[in-house]
């Protein structure tokens, strides 16, 4: 019979069954069969394990063939009103497996046919697309160990979602997305475009790249972001300049609370300080002076509404920006487009955010300013259109509860017991089956998981159309050649040395 693969036997319940499979070069994990349920038509299950034994075949004489046994979970069927049904009675033990069908699958899983187009379900030709609406409203999450795919993946999601025109505001700690300026030169990536079904090509028109005023990437950039510095609260100086002496902490509460009720500047601050008698007073100047120098400050702000705007992809680089000073920056300009978006003066968007864990640590991991202001994003957002996709490569130290609002949440390979653990928190419906197949997913696969799929799904995720370029932490794990070559060709062209690496220290992974 065509597309038979196996048969039904031994003990079979509603919900999951093993079968005889006849060819074992036809049948995978992973893998969709169907079967027949009298009641049910057609039901579709998914391999979840493959194993083989030996058996005797011949009574008494030493003859044995290896069986192949799988295990299937089914999934269910879709009704006549679209709704995923598991069937009631069981399978027959006897009854023929057959291999699922496209059309079938992707009705059962609940994939789109519009929409974020990242990849193909694992081992098929079926393109996975996810809900674009949900996708940006409801957050989404990527978390994996370093090098498994993270960023790749994201420049995959911001490529679907430039060419749909949502605004996106990249918050970008390693300078990675500027080359997604480029089409993808890659041959190796270039070779599997026919395969996935696209076509290489650059954003050069969507992307415009921002920098700190105290970037040490100004000329590269389109852009310098200066921000107002206006109404900083004394937290906030706090963690900007590391202020810890507690009288010089009580003069800024006392000074700011003399300004409150007005819009205040830090030189306003400072002249408030000024007036104060008390010898803790130096202590204070001398930090908010800090500040002043810092230049992250300017009278002349840029307008935070084009950070935000249809058609546009905004790449904040906070390459070689101290760390205090890039969570202050994005609590000010997330929390000032939340604001702005409220009030419907930005349009709906996503705002990206690399490296989350240390922009909202999970408590017992650090403290960053940005942590208040991406949580009520993560809480609220939806309701206003806007949106948080949050990478990071250690799940267990990002804020749980924002993992946990995160409606589409892509998970790569993630090893380590703590992160797998936080996974499994954060994650809701996750078996036990599942997390081992986390541990297992080769670089570039993914296990994606949101409301509107019935089950988590496989993907391998499609190769870029523009350019990725290799956080260093990657790049720098090459031979020691290739390093050698590497710093051969710095002291020639005179560089001091990779402020790169020296920023990934200060800000580890
Ligand atoms: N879907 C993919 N297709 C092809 N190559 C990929 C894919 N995903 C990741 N890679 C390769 O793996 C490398 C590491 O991926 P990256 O996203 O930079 O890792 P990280 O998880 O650390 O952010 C990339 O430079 C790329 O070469
Ligand atoms: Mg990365």
């Amino acid at each position: 019979m065509k597309g038979v693969v196996g048969r039904i036997y031994g003990e079979a319940s509603s919900t999951e069954f093993t079968f005889f499979i006849f060819n074992p070069r036809e049948v995978k994990r992973t893998d969709y069969v169907k079967v027949w349920n009298d009641i049910d038509g057609w039901v579709v299950a998914q391999v979840v394990d493959v194993k083989a034994t030996s058996e005797s075949v011949a009574e008494g004489r030493n003859v044995e063939k290896e069986v192949y046994i799988g295990k299937a979970v089914v999934i269910g069927k879709r009704d006549e009103n679209g709704v995923l049904r598991t069937p009631k009675t069981p399978f027959v033990p006897g009854e023929n497996v057959f291999k699922a069908e496209e059309e079938l699958i992707i009705d059962v899983l609940g994939l789109e046919r519009e929409g974020v187009y990242i990849g193909l379900l694992e081992d098929h030709d079926i393109k996975v697309r996810l809900d674009t609406n949900s996708l940006v409203q409801k957050h989404c999450c990527i978390l994996a160990k370093t090098g498994s795919g993270k960023s790749y993946t994201a420049g995959v999601i911001m490529e679907e979602l430039m060419e749909k025109d949502v605004p996106l505001l990249i918050i970008d700690p390693h300078g990675e997305y500027a080359t997604m300026k480029e089409p993808n030169r890659n041959r190796d990536e270039l070779e599997k475009m026919e395969l996935f079904g696209i076509k290489p090509k650059g954003y050069g028109d969507k992307i415009r790249i921002y920098v700190p005023p105290n970037s040490p990437f100004t000329d590269r950039a389109d852009g310098v972001l200066k921000l107002d510095g206006k109404n900083l609260s004394a937290e906030e100086i706090f963690e900007l300049t590391g202020l810890n002496n507690s009288s010089a902490q009580a003069l800024l509460y006392q000074a700011i609370k003399n300004l409150k009720g007005t819009d205040y500047t830090i030189e306003d601050i400072i002249s408030e300080v000024e007036g104060i008698k008390h010898n803790a007073k130096w202590t204070l100047l001398g930090a908010l002076e800090k500040i002043v120098e810092s230049g992250l400050f300017d009278s002349d702000a840029t307008p935070l509404d084009i950070l935000l705007r249809r058609g546009r992809a905004v790449v904040l680089d906070m390459r070689g920006v101290p760390p205090e000073h890039q969570q202050l920056i994005v609590s000010r300009i997330c929390g000032r487009l939340f604001e702005m978006r409220k009030r419907n003066e930005v349009p709906a968007g996503m705002i990206v955010i690399e490296e989350a864990h240390n922009f909202i640590p999970e408590r017992g991991f650090g403290k960053a300013i940005s942590t208040p202001v991406l949580r009520t994003i993560a809480s609220e957002g939806r309701k206003f259109g806007l949106g948080l996709m949050v990478i990071s490569q250690r799940p267990a130290r990002v804020d749980k509860n924002v993992i946990s609002q995160c409606n589409t949440q892509i998970i790569m390979r993630v090893t380590n017991p703590n992160d797998i653990n936080a996974v499994k928190k954060g994650v809701e419906g996750l078996t036990s089956e599942m997390v081992d197949e986390i541990k297992r997913l080769p670089p570039g696969t993914a296990m994606v998981v949101s409301p509107e799929l019935e089950k988590p799904i496989i993907v391998r995720v499609r190769v870029r159309k523009s350019m990725h370029s290799q956080a260093v932490g990657v790049v720098e794990k090459t031979s020691k050649l290739g390093k050698l070559e590497k710093r051969k060709g710095k002291s020639e062209r005179g560089e001091k040395g990779d402020s790169r690496s020296i920023f990934r220290k200060m800000f580890g992974g």
